[in-house]
């Protein structure tokens, strides 16, 4: 059924465990999410980016409606998340397409300007009633940037910093920068697990990692460990789909059927899935 990223943070947080929220592109996406968050019984968060909107011509409602029609008929509590939106028009589009949450992302601003910006927008979102998340210390690799950016160390989120940032723009929760990067395609990056625990004592609202894809499985579970609450992923997804692509057209050089290739995609998308989620449950 449908949820709310609210009720799934806030369970997680409860039980010390993290919610996967996964970065959906296509149709196919969501039916891998879906059935890979059925197949070890786990809630699951289905986020929409703002450069998927921007991919998907502009439109957000077709991909934002077959999600929730996937959500509502799924076996396990499905929330619906805007990630990433630096657009004020797509933010106001959330509650009428269906989002429980968004994630405002102001993070290439200058403090002062990141705060104003989130302040605003997290008023205007808790009014319709949603869920919102912020980004301070900015997780680098996005939009094509070199995902290394990220291991500079400036790119971290200091944590008296965040706790103001918190306090004063009224944020449900926080993307914190502690050493993952955005589109890594290598499961090599390392988390300042110090910096976390700093992060976590000084914060009381849940954090979320971003650029999850590049680290290893260790890295995973003691980030849940050591406090994150929201887990995001989007580039073990098209890793997995455009690997099952171009092995199965490989080896059927002869294949027309779209349908034949997208459905080891799919099943590829979906192992990912079961697989990370286990992980995030040290299983
Ligand atoms: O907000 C989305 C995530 O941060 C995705 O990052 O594609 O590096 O896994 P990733
Ligand atoms: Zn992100």
């Amino acid at each position: 059924p449908l949820a709310t990223t609210g009720e799934l943070v806030t369970r997680a947080a409860t039980e010390r465990t993290a919610v996967a929220a996964f970065n959906i592109i296509t149709l196919e996406h969501v039916e891998a999410v879906v059935a890979g968050a059925e197949s070890v019984s786990a809630p699951v968060i289905l986020q929409v980016s703002e450069n998927a909107v921007k991919f998907r011509r502009g439109r957000l409602l077709p991909l934002a409606r077959a999600a929730t029609a996937a959500a509502e008929a799924a076996s396990v509590p499905i929330a619906l998340h805007l990630d990433h939106v630096q657009s004020d028009g797509l933010l106001r589009q959330a509650p009428d397409a269906g989002f429980s949450s968004v994630m405002y992302d102001a993070s290439r601003l200058p403090y002062a300007e990141n705060l104003t910006a989130t302040r605003t927008a997290a008023r205007w979102a808790h009014d319709q009633g949603l869920w919102i998340e912020a980004e301070m210390g900015e997780v680098g690799g996005k939009n094509g940037r070199p995902p290394l950016d990220a291991h500079a160390p400036a790119a971290r989120t200091d944590p008296a910093e965040a706790r103001a940032f918190v306090a004063d723009s009224g944020v449900d929760a926080l993307a914190v920068a502690i050493g993952s990067a955005h589109a890594m395609t290598t499961r090599t990056a390392a988390l300042d697990h110090a910096l976390l625990k700093r992060l976590t004592a000084t914060l009381d609202v849940p954090l979320v990692l971003h650029g999850s894809s590049g680290l290893p499985d260790t890295e995973l579970t003691a980030a849940v460990t050591g406090g994150i609450t929201k887990v995001n992923f989007g580039t073990a997804l098209n890793l997995a789909m455009t690997g099952a692509i171009r092995d199965f057209l490989a080896a059927h050089p002869e294949a027309v059927d779209s349908r034949k290739y997208l459905t080891v995609a799919r099943e590829a998308m979906a192992d990912t899935v079961a697989r990370i989620i286990r992980v995030l449950r040290n299983e």
